[in-house]
């Protein structure tokens, strides 16, 4: 098995004013271990509900979710609190260190929470001298760079050893020279520790940067491309897609998502899917005649 998360068919629906929203409409996606994993999409395109949900932080209204080989689709929620305090460590935009602790003690206070059985002194020291913040280590968070703090997240991310880290929009508070830092840092990270990272953004930028990049909108899987094995696929999702602009895409100009019913929304997959094959291993040709015959012509790239 070389796959940490698969989830099949996740739906998450909201209530929003006695009226169902499906922030996600039946999502399809196989996180390879050991490897970097961007879910990309503008502002609104269901990114961090999806992220929740394979972070197990939230519960899916339908659908299935497999963690390193264990179906835990119908966990309890304490359940799920196990696998999140042991397997699991997550990254958030906004770097929320406790401001009354130094770099140290946030990562020792971390991993104390989090029932660390080793030496939690040189798991701190080794953590942050993986961030490169050795010399920082008795620095309170208001003396750190944006980047620095952020360096000290993910080594309070890594500190316990999980297996997988969660993060949404890690980059989205940092100058793009401080991102391509952290995204570097990440790549570091899975090549020596043997994590795996899933990542939220929605800079065009950082696609090149992921082993595996899905892009997401309204919902629905648009396109996966996996850069290790050249894989690609499009999916027709059929709603009216807008251009992309650069950097955040205001929301207004979506169309409302519950204006989509769900059967015109499944992705194309579904409905050609030969048998045996996942969904998400499209082989090239797949991805070809999902461009030409399935989208209608629609640009998905
Ligand atoms: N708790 C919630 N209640 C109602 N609607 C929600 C909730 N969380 C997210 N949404 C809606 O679901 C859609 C996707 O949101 P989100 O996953 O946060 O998108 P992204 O992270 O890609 O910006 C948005 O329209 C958002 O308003
Ligand atoms: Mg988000």
């Amino acid at each position: 098995m070389s796959e940490i998360i698969k989830a099949e068919g996740i739906k998450r629906c909201f209530k929003i004013a006695g009226n169902d929203f499906y922030a996600l409409k039946g999502i399809d996606i196989a996180v390879p271990k050991n490897s970097l994993t961007i879910l990309k999409g503008r502002s609104g395109s269901g990114k961090t509900t999806l992220l929740n949900i394979i972070g197990c932080l939230d519960k899916q209204t339908d659908g299935t979710l497999v963690f390193d080989g264990v179906d835990i689709t119908d966990y309890t929620e304490k359940q799920l609190e196990k696998i999140r305090r042991n397997e699991i460590g997550f990254i958030f935009q906004s770097v929320a260190l406790i401001p009354v602790m130094s770099a140290y003690q946030n990562v020792e206070y971390s991993l104390r929470i989090s029932g660390y059985e080793g030496d939690r002194d040189e798991r701190v020291k080794e953590c942050l001298a993986m961030v490169n913040l050795t010399k920082r280590a008795s620095h309170m968070p208001e003396e750190l760079s944006g980047g620095e703090q952020q360096r000290v997240a993910i080594a309070r991310a890594i500190a316990h050893k999980p297996k997988v880290i969660f993060a949404d929009e890690p980059t989205g508070e940092l100058d793009s020279y401080t991102s391509l830092k952290v995204i570097t840092l990440f790549k570091e990270l899975i090549a020596k520790e043997g994590i795996t990272i899933v990542m939220t953004t929605h800079d065009p930028k950082m696609m090149e940067y992921g082993d595996v990049v899905y892009e997401i909108l309204d919902g629905q899987i648009l396109s996966y491309k996996n850069n290790l094995t050249g894989e690609t696929a499009a999916y027709d999702i059929n709603i009216d897609i807008q251009p992309e602009t650069e950097g955040e895409a205001s929301k207004e100009s979506e169309e409302p998502a519950h204006e989509a019913s769900d059967e015109s929304t499944k992705p194309a997959h579904e409905a050609s899917e030969e048998g045996t094959e996942p969904a998400y291993v499209a082989s090239k040709e797949s991805a070809e005649s999902a461009r030409k015959g399935l989208n209608g012509g629609e640009g998905n790239e």
